[in-house]
């Protein structure tokens, strides 16, 4: 098994070079090198994250390893092809730009590919399957360039999409991560707690993104952990914001815009609930509370409380009685 680990390395090591190669020095890799520079993606990040390129082409990696006598089994335990219905293989990832995912010691241990064209009707990113050295539950995309970064700013910013760390890096912000398009796992905080225990979220400005900043801070109740959130505007994602208004003021909102997240759901109710309507006030005040009431702070339980009164036009004073029924209610 240890051997196969190592085999399995090499393996992704060897096919991260030669897509690399195929996307900097061939013909083939033209257009998916003309797509990363319309995503401005420069030659320099091409080269800091190892990205290359897939060609539309099914026996590339099936002729290396064929020639280098690696066996089927090991093929198939690598996830680096599919099989047809009469079992025969073909290699998983075509006409796609390819990003390594390394683990903490910058081994590549899987590859998340997009397509070039997004029009195209298949996945937008397809990843590598579970295999031995890959479990997408433990790893985070850029940890390990990340890492000495989280630990001197003690603090790291949780992004949703590859292309938004890239893009952070690009503008100076390199304590970046991205999990493989889920939620956070117990593994992977662990893994964070290690290096710091200030998680900034910066998901997507889009509903989906909101949604899911705001199922991360009620779910993610360990109470070793500082969170943050960091909103991009207009519903951008990271990655567009940087593009549209530059690394400056991306910069200076992962510095200074680091939002609470008892601040940030107060906010989030308040655009869900219709607040010139009683009945939703009614259930904006009960939500709120439920969540003011979590806090241990009594300066922040007195600024929220009255961040409430203010936002329902009601004395601080029965808001307060408000939170003391709910309380005993919930002792
Ligand atoms: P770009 O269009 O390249 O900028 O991607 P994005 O990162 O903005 O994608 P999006 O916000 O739609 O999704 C965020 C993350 O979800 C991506 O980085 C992926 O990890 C994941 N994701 C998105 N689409 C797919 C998909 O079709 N399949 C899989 N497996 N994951 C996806
Ligand atoms: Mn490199
Ligand atoms: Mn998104
Ligand atoms: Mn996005
Ligand atoms: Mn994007």
């Amino acid at each position: 098994q240890n051997s196969d680990t190592k085999v399995l390395l090499s393996m992704y090591k060897e096919v991260a070079r030669l897509y690399s190669h195929i996307l900097n020095k061939t013909a083939n890799g033209e257009p998916a090198l003309k797509y990363l520079d319309g995503r401005d993606i420069t030659s320099e990040l091409i080269d800091h994250f190892d990205i290359g390129y897939a060609p539309n082409n099914s026996q590339i990696l099936l002729q290396l390893f064929k020639d280098k006598n690696i066996s089927d089994e090991i093929m198939r335990k690598s996830g680096l092809f599919s099989e047809n219905q009469d079992g025969e293989l073909f290699d998983r990832f075509r006409d796609r730009v390819m990003f390594p995912i390394k683990d903490e010691a910058g081994n590549i241990i899987a590859f998340s590919g997009r397509i070039l064209n997004k029009a195209d009707s298949t996945a937008k990113y397809m990843n590598s399957p579970e295999t031995p050295i890959f479990s997408k539950s433990k790893v985070l995309f850029n940890l390990d360039s990340a890492k000495k970064t989280i630990r001197d700013k003690q603090n790291v910013i949780l992004f949703e999409g590859f292309m938004d760390v890239i893009s952070a890096y690009k503008a100076g912000v390199s304590n970046g991560v991205a999990s493989m398009g889920t939620s956070l796992t117990d593994q992977q905080l662990y893994t964070l707690g290690r290096l710091t225990n200030q998680i900034n979220i910066c998901y997507d400005g889009d509903d989906p993104g909101v949604e899911a900043t705001y199922r991360a801070l009620t779910q993610l109740t360990d109470n070793k952990f500082n969170y943050g959130v960091i909103s991009i505007p207009d519903k951008q994602d990271p990655d567009e914001y940087i593009r549209s208004a530059g690394s400056d003021k991306f910069r200076q909102l992962t510095e200074n815009s680091v939002q609470s997240p008892i601040s940030f759901i107060l906010d989030y109710y308040k655009r869900h609930y219709n607040l010139s309507n009683e009945l939703e006030q009614m259930e904006f005040l009960k939500k709120a509370l439920q969540e003011i009431a979590k806090l241990d702070s009594p300066v922040a339980i007195d600024m929220y409380v009255g961040r409430v009164a203010d936002e329902l036009n009601i004395s601080k004073d029965s808001v307060n009685k408000e939170l003391a029924n709910l309380k005993r209610k919930t002792a």
